[in-house]
């Protein structure tokens, strides 16, 4: 388990404390429109951290080429059953080195807020050695207030309500954040660092990985798509 992650209930847990099941059982949400709109019809993507397939299903359905990456062999598994014939990758994204790039990287799940400066960049960077020169990456960060007004939930229709209970402190600009995921027959709970990361911070790190923001996509600006910055 990764310092300051936890996962809690039934089943496999990630490294970074994410309880298989529930990304089994979770449904898509907004995240396959917002990238359908953002990406050219039938492009190649690259989907790093697809978890059980919530997203990548959908988005192959859609007609999209989706290469999935995860470190989680759990998690994998769920994404070959879950989509039968998808190319599915075992791998730290940091360290990821396929030998071919991509119309479309996604670093989505909030995964670029970690809370080691040295992660990020390794995404980062890993996001632009994987995009073609003229194609995107798509970001999901946090929205402003995310850490603050807790408790908040919303209700997932996969008949779950998620609900974020506290982020404390623990330095250097760092959460603990408590997820609790509350189904009728179960209840799984996530621990997790994270680091707030204002607009000027996400796009300096962007600008050290060689990328560049093309636009905010969603109103929150929590939906990203950035590009190689030109030589
Ligand atoms: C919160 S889950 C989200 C899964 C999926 N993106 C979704 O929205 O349903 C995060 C996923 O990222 C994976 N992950 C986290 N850090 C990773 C890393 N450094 N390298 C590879 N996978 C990672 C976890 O194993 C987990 O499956």
């Amino acid at each position: 388990m990764r310092e300051g992650h936890q996962g809690t209930g039934p089943g496999a847990i990630t490294p970074d404390g994410c309880a298989v099941d529930v990304y089994r059982r979770l449904g898509a949400g907004i995240e396959p429109d917002v990238i359908e709109a953002a990406v050219p019809a039938g492009a190649s993507l690259l989907e790093l951290g697809c978890g059980a397939g919530r997203v990548t299903e959908p988005l192959v359905r859609r007609g999209f080429a989706v290469t999935a990456v995860d470190e989680s062999a759990e998690m994998l598994e769920a994404v070959r059953e879950r989509v039968p014939g998808v190319e599915a990758v075992r791998s730290p994204i940091e360290s990821l080195e396929l030998a071919r790039r991509f119309d479309v990287v996604i670093l989505a799940s909030f995964l670029v807020h970690t809370a080691e400066h040295r992660t990020r960049q390794a995404f980062l960077e890993t996001c632009r050695r994987h995009v073609t020169d003229d194609g995107c990456v798509l970001i999901q960060r946090e929205g402003e207030d995310w850490h603050r007004n807790l408790p908040r939930e919303r209700e997932d229709p996969a008949g779950c309500t998620v609900r974020i209970v506290s982020a404390d402190p623990v330095g250097d600009g760092v959460d603990s954040v408590l997820a609790e995921y509350v189904f009728p027959d179960t209840t799984w709970t996530q621990t997790f660092r994270s680091r707030h990361l204002s607009k000027e911070d996400f796009e300096r790190h962007l600008g050290e990985a060689g990328l560049v923001v093309d636009t905010y996509l969603t109103d929150d600006a929590t939906w990203v798509r950035a590009r190689p910055k030109s030589p």
